[in-house]
């Protein structure tokens, strides 16, 4: 990754722009800037603040990527649509603090709010505490620094933190306590519960005729799992809203929580094919946790310490589903209602 001194500006807004800021006079005069801008719910939240009238900046690693390529134009030119890209590398501190004090400089438009959607791809110790702690801490120490001075910072968390046996979870925690001790910008820390992507994770598999697997008997887990989109609109209305600031807010939705049963049922009917399932006891993980982290304290080496990590974060994630049931809020709309109960062209959408 390289860090730019200088605001890598590409431009792909469109006459979109400008009918938003006749809407939202206000926001326009405002910017947002959204780190993690390129991940699943980021490009949601990019997408969220153009539409609410932001000046909006999406901080990306690679803006050539995105912008000069088939495959990155493929994939987020719709999202980063009336939003500005600026390439920088969030592990730098000095120099993001720069490019953001140099963007709301040159913008002329002061930075309102900074959003974090980092998050790190394996949630191993250390991208967890590279990413997910120091990366996103540089997000929250560059909105302090006074070149800046920035209002509010959104934090992307996890239901799954209030249960915190994993690294990433940890992670998670320790930034937000770090955030939460200071007082030069207001903050909301939003915890979901699960994306569709998570969800719908074996449609494909099933489609190609593989059994979809249950955990226990089907319904011990169970989830709320909630749209990119009504997450991002949620996430980027806390700006605005004084009752959310200072808070950890677990979202979900729709109200009712599907077990995994009821999901496998979903997709087989959204398929027009006969439910095979296959049931698979949740104490399966416990000898293989045991053996890799038998195995990483006998070698002492990280590659078993995050093998370890990976499966007791899979099993984790199930316990999560599990909790979600009676502990989860909700936040309901009926687009995702809509999604998770309807036809097959849905669910393919939802797994892009
Ligand atoms: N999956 C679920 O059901 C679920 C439920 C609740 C909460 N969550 C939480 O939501 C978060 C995941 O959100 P998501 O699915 O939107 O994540 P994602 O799609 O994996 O996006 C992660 C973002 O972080 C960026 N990033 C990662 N490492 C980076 C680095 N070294 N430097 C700069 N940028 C970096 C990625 O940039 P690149 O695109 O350049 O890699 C990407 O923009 C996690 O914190 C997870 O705990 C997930």
């Amino acid at each position: 990754m390289r860090a730019s001194s200088k605001p890598f500006f590409v431009d792909i807004a469109d006459s979109k722009t400008n009918e938003n800021e006749q809407c939202h006079n206000d926001k326009t005069t405002k910017t947002v800037l959204v780190a993690g801008a390129t991940g699943y719910i980021g490009r949601a939240v990019v997408s969220e603040c153009v539409q609410q009238g932001y000046n909006t900046v999406a901080l990306v690693r690679n803006a050539t990527y995105i912008t000069s390529t088939a495959d990155g134009r493929e994939r987020y030119a719709d999202s980063f649509q009336g939003a500005q890209l600026v390439e920088t590398d969030v592990e730098d501190a000095a120099a993001l603090t720069s490019l953001i004090a140099q963007v709301a400089d040159e913008s002329g438009k002061p930075v309102e709010s900074i959003i974090s959607c980092l998050a790190s791809p394996t949630g191993t110790r250390r991208e967890a505490y590279a990413i997910d702690y120091q990366a996103t801490l540089n997000c929250l120490q560059a909105g302090r620094d006074e070149r800046v001075q920035a209002k509010h910072f959104v934090l992307l968390s996890a239901f799954c933190c209030h249960n915190p046996l994993l690294q990433l979870q940890q992670a998670k925690l320790k930034f937000e306590s770090e955030m939460a001790a200071q007082s030069d910008m207001t903050w909301t820390s939003v915890r979901p519960t699960a994306f569709f992507k998570s969800v719908s994770g074996q449609l494909e598999a099933i489609r190609g005729g593989a059994p979809y697997v249950l955990f226990g008997d089907g319904a011990v887990t169970q989830c709320n799992p909630i749209a990119e989109s009504e997450l991002a609109e949620y996430m980027v209305n806390t700006i605005t809203d004084p009752s959310k600031h200072g808070k950890i807010l677990n979202i979900g939705g729709p109200d009712e929580p599907l077990t995994n049963q009821m999901l496998g049922n979903m997709m087989y009917q959204s398929l027009g094919m006969e439910p095979k399932f296959v049931y698979a006891p949740t104490s399966l993980f416990d000898p293989i946790i045991n053996t890799l982290q038998w195995i990483a304290d006998k070698t002492g080496e990280e590659k078993w310490q995050d093998a370890a990590e990976t499966v007791s974060g899979a099993l984790e994630c199930e316990k999560c589903w599990l909790c979600s049931r009676t502990l989860y809020l909700t936040y309901l709309s009926p687009y995702s209602s809509f999604l998770l109960l309807y036809s097959g062209t849905h669910w393919e959408i939802l797994c892009r």
